[in-house]
């Protein structure tokens, strides 16, 4: 787990360098990559953690080695260094909805959001142990999975219409 932090003190640090986008709601090229590395990570997890949802489902026929893949891209994912991926400014009210779903909140004093990082990318640790060893350690260790997703994105991320 020790990468995750990462994810947050990112942030923090990124704060001292400055405000990214410039005030009339225009972002520089810097911002808006990030935020398309972002989005291109995100768009890995739910890639991955689709195949695994087929096979716990049972629309997608288990497969062993398969499923390994899946959650160990996964467990890599979520212990990727995101530190460069978050620079203030980069937040939906700033950039326009139309760019990113990321919410305000995620740079507040009191965001959380290092925990939740935290909390995905132990329960992507524990789905990549289990995911190999039978359709029934993959049903249980998927459910923590798809929790940890979700609870980040009912604070963090815009709720779409
Ligand atoms: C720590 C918080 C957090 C966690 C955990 C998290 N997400 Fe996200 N997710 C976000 C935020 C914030 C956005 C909005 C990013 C943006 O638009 O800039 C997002 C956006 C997305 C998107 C839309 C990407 C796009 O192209 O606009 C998908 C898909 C997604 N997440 C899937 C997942 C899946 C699947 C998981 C779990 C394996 C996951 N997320 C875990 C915070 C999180």
């Amino acid at each position: 787990m020790k990468h995750v932090p990462t994810f947050i003190a990112g942030i923090l640090a990124a704060g001292v360098i400055g405000t990214a986008a410039i005030g009339d709601g225009h972002a520089d090229k810097a911002t808006l990559s990030a935020v398309k590395a972002r989005q291109s990570l995100m768009s890995l997890q739910a890639f991955n953690i689709g195949l695994l949802g087929g096979m716990a489902k049972g629309d997608v026929e288990y497969d062993a080695a398969a499923a390994s893949a899946a959650a160990g891209n996964l467990a890599a994912l979520a212990t990727m260094d995101q530190s460069r991926m978050w620079p203030p400014g980069s937040d939906n009210a700033t950039l326009g909805d139309d760019v990113t779903e990321a919410l305000p909140a995620i740079w507040s004093a009191d965001s959380k959001i290092g925990a939740d990082a935290m909390a995905l990318a132990e329960a992507t640790a524990a789905l990549q142990a289990a995911a190999g060893e039978g359709l029934d350690a993959l049903r249980g260790a998927i459910g923590p999975v798809g929790k940890a997703c979700g609870s980040c994105h009912e604070t963090y991320r815009q709720a779409k219409n």
